[in-house]
């Protein structure tokens, strides 16, 4: 598999009135086309930085971001909001127009995903008349409208309580890898990087670093990502990674 991401020891301090706050430290990862990593950390540790800078929106203090020829990358930020005074389909439009790139084409294609994610009925409703999930999935194919290569999610379903976030979230992440898209996803829930990803990469309380990578190998007769984990190797990598991430409760 080709390489589509290099990043090499990628460091960020940020400086403010209080002094500096370093968030990464040396982060390194490889990544090849096709492939699903979870960056997996906990809350605060600098996951959020480290997709930014991955997207170019903040510049790293040090290191390397090398992207293959060509690559379009598209990030849905954590909390990625709709705007409530646009309706369903011209928020998803709204980074083809802003990119002027409103063809016959890509409109086509965000019909058939707003059919895909059961959201074309719902096409002429504004934000305020949709539930959690709805919203997120409209969210993401705002994101997935510009066809990008490499699709960076922050958190995706982080706004989400736990029923609808396991139904909407196997549903979406099984949609994603459908498309075999390059992704890269954080989160802070140990079950979704194992049930989604190829690579879950652990990292450090804060500034983040990285603690471990696992490849994930979790043979499933079906594609259910909530199948996966009533496995017995979803078990043992979520011991391991739970270890990993030495969570203490006090
Ligand atoms: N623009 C900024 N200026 C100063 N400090 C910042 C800035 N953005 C983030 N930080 C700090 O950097 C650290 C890492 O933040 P970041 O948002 O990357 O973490 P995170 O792992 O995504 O957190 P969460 O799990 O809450 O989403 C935090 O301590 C945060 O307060
Ligand atoms: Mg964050």
């Amino acid at each position: 598999m080709p390489e589509i991401l290099t990043i090499k020891h990628l460091s960020k301090a940020y400086f403010d009135k209080t002094g500096i706050l370093t968030a990464v430290k040396d982060f390194s990862l490889t990544v090849q086309k096709g492939e699903f990593i979870a960056l997996l950390g906990p809350s605060g540790c600098g996951k959020s930085t480290i997709l930014s800078i991955i997207s170019g929106l903040i510049q790293q203090t040090d290191g390397e971001v090398l992207f293959a020829d060509d690559i379009k990358t598209a990030y849905m930020l954590q909390s990625d909001q709709l705007f409530n005074w646009r309706t369903v389909y011209k928020n998803a439009i709204l980074g083809l127009e802003v990119q002027n790139k409103l063809t016959e084409e890509n409109i086509v294609r965000v019909e058939n995903m707003l059919k895909d994610y059961g959201l074309y009925e719902f096409r002429n409703h504004y934000p305020s008349q949709l539930s959690g999930g709805m919203k997120q999935r409209a969210a993401l194919i705002r994101t997935l409208a510009l066809s990008p290569d490499l699709l960076l999610l922050d958190e995706p379903f982080s706004a989400l309580d736990y029923q609808s976030r396991l139904a909407v979230s196997d549903d979406i992440l099984r949609k994603i890898k459908k498309e075999e898209k390059t992704v890269i996803m954080v989160t802070h829930d140990i079950s979704e990087a194992i049930s989604a990803a190829d690579r879950v990469v652990v990292l450090t309380g804060r500034p983040a670093e990285i603690k471990s990578i696992y490849d994930i190998h979790i043979p499933s007769e079906t594609e259910s990502l909530i199948k996966k984990r009533q496995t017995s190797e979803f078990s043992k990598y979520f011991d391991l990674i739970w270890k990993d991430l030495d969570i203490h409760v006090s």
